[in-house]
This record gives structure tokens, sequence and C-alpha cells, in this order.
């Protein structure tokens, strides 16, 4: 267990903040993060997503800074390429190839494996989902949590260290989110998982609540969702 936590990224706020033409996504924000099992919690708007791709580079602060082992989100981006996974919202925007297959290859493309080795490759990926069948299919055909799998896929045949999910369920069925969440818990690698559904991070380590760009709450899993549902009923 302690070598596990070794392998995980100490990540740190330093009075991050991002504004958006002067309007405030998230407020100045400090705090270190070094577990396995992040969830992030919240209504629409509150900042997840922005919180989120502040780690990995994606968004960058309008004031103060994000590190990863003490490199720095911005400054150092070139050392922390590969190094976070990040799935988005919607997997529309994750997916480049039309073909499946492809898309999922590109991931592995620096390793310059001979192509049989790429097929075993993907053909894992996706059987992880029970899903080997869509790697010859066109993105644009399919079904919005047939491309979630993809997406997921594409993200993990990378093997990161990080592995950010932004609501990785909301547009899977019953037997596929349960996947997901068997596939989340059973990962090696560190996740954070932004999810409405609260039922995916009820068992996690730590779980942040998120409420009009600011952290509202910070602690264990069942405390963090009686304090959400609290934000809800307001
Ligand atoms: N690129 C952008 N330009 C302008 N405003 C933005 C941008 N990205 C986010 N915002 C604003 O920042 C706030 C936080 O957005 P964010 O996407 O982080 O919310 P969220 O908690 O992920 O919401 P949801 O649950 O709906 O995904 C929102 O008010 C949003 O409109
Ligand atoms: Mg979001």
């Amino acid at each position: 267990m302690l070598a596990e936590r070794e392998r995980h990224l100490e990540i740190r706020f330093e009075a991050a903040e991002v504004r958006f033409e002067g309007r405030v996504a998230l407020q100045p924000l400090t705090l270190s993060l070094g577990e396995h099992r992040i969830g992030v919690i919240g209504l629409n708007g509150s900042g997840k997503t922005t919180f989120a791709r502040l780690i990995n580079g994606l968004a960058k602060p309008s004031g103060g800074r994000v590190t990863l082992d003490g490199l720095d989100t911005v400054a150092d981006a070139k050392a922390l390429v590969g190094r976070v996974g990040f799935i988005f919202q919607n997997p529309a925007n994750q997916i480049i190839l039309p073909i499946i297959r492809d898309d999922i290859a590109l991931g592995l493309a620096h390793r310059r494996l001979p192509r049989p080795a790429v097929d075993a490759a993907v053909a894992a990926a996706l059987g992880r989902f029970d899903a080997a069948a869509l790697a010859d299919r066109r993105a644009h055909e399919l079904s919005g949590g047939e491309l979630q799998l993809a997406a997921l896929s594409a993200v993990l045949v990378t093997a990161p260290q990080l592995v950010i999910f932004d609501e990785p369920s909301n547009q899977l069925d019953l037997k596929n989110r349960a996947l997901v969440e068997r596939t989340i818990a059973a990962l090696p690698e560190q996740a954070i998982v932004i999810s409405h559904d609260l039922e995916l991070v009820s068992g996690f380590d730590r779980v942040l609540v998120f409420d009009r760009g600011g952290l509202a709450f910070d602690g264990r899993a069942s405390a963090a969702i009686d304090h959400y549902r609290e934000i809800a009923c307001r």
C-alpha cells in the first residue's frame, strides 16, 4: 500500500484562481491532495471542471499556481506531459480520429510499437469494457455511452500516473455505469473523479464539494455528500 501511495502525485494548489473576463470561475484555492481516490462534487457551474483543468494544465491560473510533485503545471508543462490523463465531460471532444482503433492507437504512437502489439493493446483497452467490437466503428456513429467507453479506453491505454474523470458515467446505462465504477475502483493509478453520481464517490478517500467557485467542504465522503445535499436544497 505504501509503495502505491508513493507513486501518487502530490497535487498542490497555492492560491490558484481562475477568472474569465473578470468573472470568477474558481476563487483562490490553497490545498494539497495525495490520496488514491479523490471525488469532486457540486452544482452545475460551481467550478469542478475548472478545478480539474488546472491540474493537467488545460487551464492556466489567473493568479497563484498549481504544482504536481513540485512541478508547475504551466512553467514545467513539458516535464509533466503524459503524467495526467483527462477524460472529458463530453467524450465527443476527446476522440480525434474517425475510427476508434486509430484514435486509441494514437496514444501509443510515441512508443513505436509493431502493428500487432498496437492492435493487441487497443483490444485489451476496449476489452476492459467488453467493448472490443467498437475498435472498427466510426466515432460519429457511436452512441454517447459507447463514445464514453472509447474515450476511457483511449486515456487508460497511455497508462498515466493520475487519471481525472470529468463525469465518467453521465451517459452510461446501468450496466456500463457499474462497469466504470468497478474499473475506477480497481485502477492502480491515482484518480480524481468529478461526478453528479454520488454513489460513485461514496467510497472515496476524500471528497471535495465546490459551491459558487469556492471549496465549500473537504473531507470524508459521507460528510461531503451530506454537505452537498444541504447546498442543493438551499
Ligand atoms: N472558457 C470559459 N469562459 C467563460 N466562462 C467559463 C469558461 N469555462 C467555465 N466558465 C464559467 O466558470 C464557471 C465554472 O464552470 P465549470 O465548468 O468549472 O463548472 P462545473 O462545476 O464543472 O459545472 P457542470 O457540473 O455543469 O459541469 C461557470 O460559471 C462557467 O460558466
Ligand atoms: Mg463540469
